[in-house]
């Protein structure tokens, strides 16, 4: 292998790390396994009852050896037991099976250090479960014993004493253990240690998975097997408490209800006939059906009540502030009739950990398991608390969301510890001590910056010698995967012919320039919040000028938001094929440093809405509010028919229609944009848009077609006529919507008295009445009813020449241009006219339709939702 590929092929593991995000999960190709029970046949398996003069065998199938049997493992330490009849059962907590409660019965005590050693015949990760109860001892006090329990490497409890001496201690962990494992108790001095029951026993590969999300910053990282765990809670949402006869892996599960904090939001539902996909992470192991068949889900009698539900779903555990956590949520839609009715966000501590979580994406399927890992920084829990919250987006249609499980495990620190910091030898890992958690699972990452240093310091040798007058330096730099391996070497590794670089390679599928976040920071002043303009699901949009003085509208993704990502290669991938007067324009854009940003052209007179009301402008009059309408419609008009497979916008709102210096009105916004399947002439998928906008008949049958695009602009339409918000919740009910509301009224055919009153006197009755049929036409309950955008464009350019032939009676000229227009409209029964007086009337000339197929960085699958 040459030196090149070599490098190659770290990049490629780059990359791979780059798109981690969505490979870690079931792909959907993958066949469907059906649930049945399964066992699990640990490999290693010892279960001591410490103490115990006989066998005890458990009503879960297990049987814990007596003391005499398990003696052999216990390398040091003298022979004390304790032991007592019976325990009141309030030492145990509702989750504890009877007949586990003989665990506790009797114990071995040690006065000195001793150590249990045990054979391990696959290394890896194992439980290692300790119970513990201070029963009594003639000679020997337990209630007071203080000591220690570590691994030779991870410290499990140090200076431990049981909290209540009348309550049972369960202590749950998992820890790498390799051959020979040793679990030591090593009691304070002149204290001593007691334990009541020990299981070690093996965990199936598969259970736990080495990356996580990491909140709040979003990315994937790695290295979560170099940690020990401690299992802190292990909830079943809406379901019974399931103990180890319930579940492969013997693991409790109980009731989320004491963590519920808003239980009057909650619902409980149960289903059935859950699915697993199996490979890449999902098996029957992770959880058992139990878990996924019950959930808590948003209340549906809420929503009723109050139209747009506006609360999350939220449970919060208290939890040691100086650790970071592994929180593993378990998913399953089970209260969906059909597939991509269910999408929600997630949010832990108050940072987005998902946004738009999309179950029928992820499984494929209805009832099929999911789960994702979080690993929440020591950091940000500031209250001592996890707090974990599902919630509707901001766009949702019907607003729901669920949890089936919960699992929140504490991760060692940097003491190779769970409790405090002193590490197994003893020492203090306290201070400023460089990490050694960080130093393990950096050492990888460290090669890897070496080698990547080096492919900078080739490149940089063989740097092309106008390169400060390219674009940018990471244009030519890096790299890109592409199908066409050839295409990746060559252009890579800087072939003479490869000197054009990435750049004119982005240009040429009409992505614009590559910056690199330097460049973009340095022209927002470091993402000033100063700078922001706009804030929406995707992130900010902040104002910065280029090197150049150029001014561009900045748009920087959430981190970590995967509906960012699917939203930045949505709007990409549609921007790359579109170049239209009234479609923004994309300049360029930065995916450096995980980051997801858009350059586009600024547009100085901002949205549209600003201009309508609430924002204190001057006052647009009718003839320029017909032409932004007419530049917004002939934008959606070529998004629907100029692009090769029509594309369908999905959020006309007035928000996303914005205004160049010129009051050039210009769609913007592309991130949920669909291309629509022709064939079927309809997209199936989940509601997204905007609420007051939501096209009525796609809200019901989830089937998406332009005339969704249609019916949101006949309320932008009406919007721009009587300037008042969509949705306006404090008005009477018949005024809330303004669509209902200025349909009641163009039915009385009393539209003027609606009509934004500081035009209202400058709008000719002819054009007002052209105008308000045209928008009253799009709002049709069925798409089939309403008008095409083509036919809309029409009725607006109409509208405009009655009121120009109104104000300028005189002017022959442009009387001979409305007659020529009446003729056209006669002439249009056979809609199939109209595009053509269209084609002549517009300036549609510039329309390109740039690149084919757009090869992009993986940053994670482009998948639609
Ligand atoms: C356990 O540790 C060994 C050695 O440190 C390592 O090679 C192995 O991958 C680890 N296994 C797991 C499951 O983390
Ligand atoms: C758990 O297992 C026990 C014993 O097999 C059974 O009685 C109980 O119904 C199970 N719990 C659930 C929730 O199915
Ligand atoms: C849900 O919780 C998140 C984070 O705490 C918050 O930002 C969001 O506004 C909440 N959503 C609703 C609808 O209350
Ligand atoms: C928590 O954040 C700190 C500082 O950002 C980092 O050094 C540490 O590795 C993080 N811990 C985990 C478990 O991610
Ligand atoms: C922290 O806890 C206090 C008291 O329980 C509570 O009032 C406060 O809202 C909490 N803060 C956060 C950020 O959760």
């Amino acid at each position: 292998m040459g030196w090149f590929s070599f490098l190659f092929l770290i990049f490629l593991n780059c990359l791979l790390l780059l798109s981690h995000a969505d490979d870690q999960k079931p792909s959907s190709n993958s066949p469907i396994v059906s649930s049945s029970p399964s066992a699990y046949r640990p490999p290693d398996s010892y279960l001591l009852d410490c103490g115990s003069s006989t066998e005890t065998k458990l009503d879960d199938g297990r049987t814990f050896k007596s003391d005499p049997q398990s003696s052999s493992y216990l390398s040091t330490g003298e022979d004390i037991k304790a032991s007592v009849d019976s325990i009141s059962s309030s030492a145990f907590s509702n989750s504890t099976p009877s007949s586990m409660q003989d665990l506790y019965k009797t114990a071995r005590i040690f006065t000195s250090e001793s150590t249990y050693t045990f054979f391990i015949s696959k290394p890896g990760k194992h439980w290692v479960r300790l119970y513990f109860l201070p029963v009594h001892h003639p000679q020997y006090d337990l209630k007071s014993a203080v000591f220690t329990v570590h691994t030779g490497k991870f410290v499990l409890l140090h200076d431990f004493s049981v909290p209540d001496d009348k309550k049972a201690v369960f202590k749950e962990y998992i820890v790498n253990a390799t051959e020979p494992f040793s679990l030591i108790f090593k009691p304070k001095k002149d204290s001593r240690a007691f334990i009541n029951a020990i299981e070690v026993v093996s965990i199936p590969d598969e259970l736990l998975s080495d990356s996580a999300s990491s909140i709040p910053q979003g990315n994937f990282v790695n290295g979560m097997s170099n940690y020990a765990i401690e299992v802190a809670y292990r909830l079943n949402m809406g379901g019974p408490t399931l103990s180890p006869k319930n579940d492969t892996l013997s693991r409790t599960w109980v009731p989320d209800t004491p963590y519920n904090v808003f239980p009057q939001g909650a619902q409980v539902v149960t289903g059935s006939d859950i699915k697993y996909r199996p490979g890449q992470g999902m098996t029957r192991l992770i959880a058992p059906d139990l878990v996924y068949a019950t959930a808590e889900r948003m209340t549906t009698e809420s929503y009723a009540q109050t139209m747009a539900p506006n609360f999350n779903l939220t449970w919060v555990m208290n939890v040691d502030a100086s650790f970071s956590y592994l929180i593993r949520m378990h998913f399953c839609d089970i209260v969906s009739k059909s597939l991509n009715n269910l999408y929600f966000n997630v949010y832990i501590n108050g940072f987005m950990g998902v946004s738009g979580l999309d179950l029928s994406t992820k499984t494929g399927v209805l009832a099929g398991a999911y789960y994702i890992d979080f690993v929440l920084n020591a950091t940000t829990i500031t209250n001592g608390s996890i707090m974990v919250q599902v919630g509707p987006t901001s766009d949702s249609g019907l607003p729901n969301a669920i949890l089936n499980g919960l699992e929140v495990m504490k991760l060692s620190n940097k003491a190779d510890s769970l409790d405090g910091l002193f590490a197994a030898d003893g020492s203090f890992k306290g201070g400023y001590g460089k990490m050694k958690i960080l130093a393990y699972s950096g050492l990888g990452m460290a090669s890897l910056a070496m080698l990547l240093l080096g492919v900078v310091l080739v490149r940089w040798h063989k740097r092309p010698h106008d390169w400060q007058r390219r674009n940018s330096f990471s244009s030519w730099l890096l790299p890109f995967p592409s199908s066409d391996s050839s295409f990746l070497s060559s252009k890579m590794f800087g072939s003479k012919k490869s000197k054009s670089g990435y750049s004119s390679f982005y240009s040429n599928q009409g992505l614009g320039k590559f910056f690199t976040f330097n460049e973009l920071q340095s022209a927002t002043q470091n993402f000033d919040e100063n700078a922001v303009i706009g804030v929406g699901g995707f992130g900010k949009v902040y104002i910065g000028t280029l090197e150049d003085g150029t001014k561009v509208a900045i748009k920087r993704g959430n981190q970590g938001s995967e509906q960012g990502i699917n939203e930045f290669q949505t709007e990409i991938q549609m921007l790359s094929k579109l170049r239209h007067r009234h479609l923004v324009s994309l300049i360029g854009f930065c995916d450096e440093n995980s980051e997801m940003i858009l350059v586009y052209e600024f547009m100085t007179n901002g949205p549209l809405r600003d201009h309508l009301y609430g924002a204190n402008k001057p006052t647009l009059s009718w003839k320029q509010r017909l032409d932004i309408c007419i530049g917004a419609a002939r934008g959606l008009h070529y998004l629907h028919t100029g692009a090769a497979q029509g594309i369908i916008h999905r959020d006309v709102k007035t928000t996303n229609i914005l205004l160049d210096e010129n009051f050039v009105a210009k769609v913007a916004d592309f991130g949920l944009s669909k291309a629509a399947a022709m064939e079927q002439g309809h997209v199936s998928t989940a509601v997204k848009g905007s609420f007051g906008y939501l096209d009525p008949e796609y809200f019901r049958r989830q089937q998406l077609t332009e005339k969704s695009d249609v019916y949101s602009f006949g309320v932008v339409l009406f919007e721009v006529l009587c300037a008042r918000a969509v949705i306006c919740p404090n008005l009477p009910r018949e005024q809330v919507s303004l669509a209902e509301w200025a349909m009641q009224w163009h039915r009385k055919g009393m539209i003027q008295n609606i009509v934004d009153p500081k035009i209202a006197g400058s709008i000719n009755g002819e054009s007002l009445k052209k105008f308000a049929e045209a928008a009253e036409k799009c709002l049709g309950e069925y798409g089939v009813d309403r008008p095409s955008m083509g036919d809309v464009l029409w009725n607006l350019e109409y509208s405009l020449q009655l009121q120009e032939a109104s104000s300028q009676i005189d002017q022959p000229e442009d009387k001979s241009k409305l007659i020529l227009l009446e003729e056209a409209q006669a002439s249009d029964n056979d809609p199939k006219a109209s595009p053509a007086v269209l084609a002549s009337a517009s300036d549609d000339s510039e329309i390109t339709i740039a690149g084919s197929e757009l090869h992009f960085p993986p940053m994670g699958n482009i998948q639609g939702r």
